[in-house]
């Protein structure tokens, strides 16, 4: 069976998407049997990202009974891609995610791209997935929703929590308060990097058009531990404030 990786976050914008399709890119790399979906039925980037050209058929028409092949589309590394169609469809809904990723026999890894926040299109993306990877940036509001998801899914799957656009600025919260919040070791930290924008700007994956870049690196390394399930990468003393205590209480932790 395959492994069917959501990536997550409760905040918008903290990078999910640029994991997502990273870390597809390179378990393909690896020669595992890769599949990458989209499933942001709102606001779907995945074709962005990889400057994918598909028809109209996507994730949206899969899930209302098309044919899985009529909708997958192969990007010109090999990674096999689910789009979401870019058409709004207010009625499209992901309660049949589970059942259709389910039946896909022939893959080592599924990597899901999930919306932001807590809906219920969310928790079924939660329920679909082996593993999940929670992104947070290193901001208070984005760490305390990243602790709300991964407090739904505790225990029950393999979380990664990985904090993106680091940039080690003092006001910045330090990996040891958000691993006091979360109550979960950090995976990895994927440092702020221009480069990032720079492949999203160009439809390539930053592990593909500078995969020396920091960021890249990071990615890679994420990767690895994912596939190989390696334990966390990063260390620091723990300093736990005021705040945190009284976060983790509010979201009922102690
Ligand atoms: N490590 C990074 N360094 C610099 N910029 C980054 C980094 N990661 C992401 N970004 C920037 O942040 C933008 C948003 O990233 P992304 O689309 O992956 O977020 P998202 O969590 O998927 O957003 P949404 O919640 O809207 O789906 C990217 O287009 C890119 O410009
Ligand atoms: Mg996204």
């Amino acid at each position: 069976m395959a492994r069917i990786i959501g990536v997550v976050s409760g905040k918008g914008g903290v990078g999910k998407s640029v994991t997502a399709v990273n870390l597809a890119i390179a378990l393909n790399k690896m020669k595992y049997k890769t599949l990458l979906v989209d499933a942001d039925l709102t606001n779907p980037s995945v074709g962005l990202h990889l400057g994918l050209v598909y028809g109209g058929i996507g994730l949206q028409d899969v899930l209302n009974g098309e044919s899985f092949e009529q909708a997958l589309v192969v990007h010109s590394t090999g990674l096999r891609v689910i789009p979401s169609s870019l058409k709004y469809d207010e009625k499209a809904s992901l309660k049949n995610l589970k059942k259709t990723l389910s039946s896909l026999k022939n893959y080592d890894f599924v990597v899901v791209d999930s919306p932001p926040g807590i809906t219920s299109d969310v928790s079924s993306i939660i329920d679909s997935c082996t593993d999940l990877v929670v992104i947070t940036t290193p901001e208070i509001p984005a760490v305390t929703s990243a602790a709300k998801i991964l407090s739904l899914s505790r225990k029950s799957k393999n979380d990664f929590l990985v904090v993106n656009r680091s940039t080690g600025a003092p006001y910045e919260i330090t990996n040891s308060e958000i691993e006091g919040i979360t109550e979960t070791s950090i995976l990895s930290v994927i440092p702020e990097d221009k480069s990032v924008m720079e492949s999203v700007g160009l439809k390539i994956p930053i592990l593909l058009l500078k995969p020396s870049a920091k960021s890249a690196r990071s990615l890679s390394k994420i990767t690895s531990s994912i596939a190989g399930k390696t334990d966390s990468v990063v260390e620091e003393t723990s300093f736990i404030t005021g705040i945190i205590a009284s976060i983790k209480k509010i979201l009922g932790f102690n």
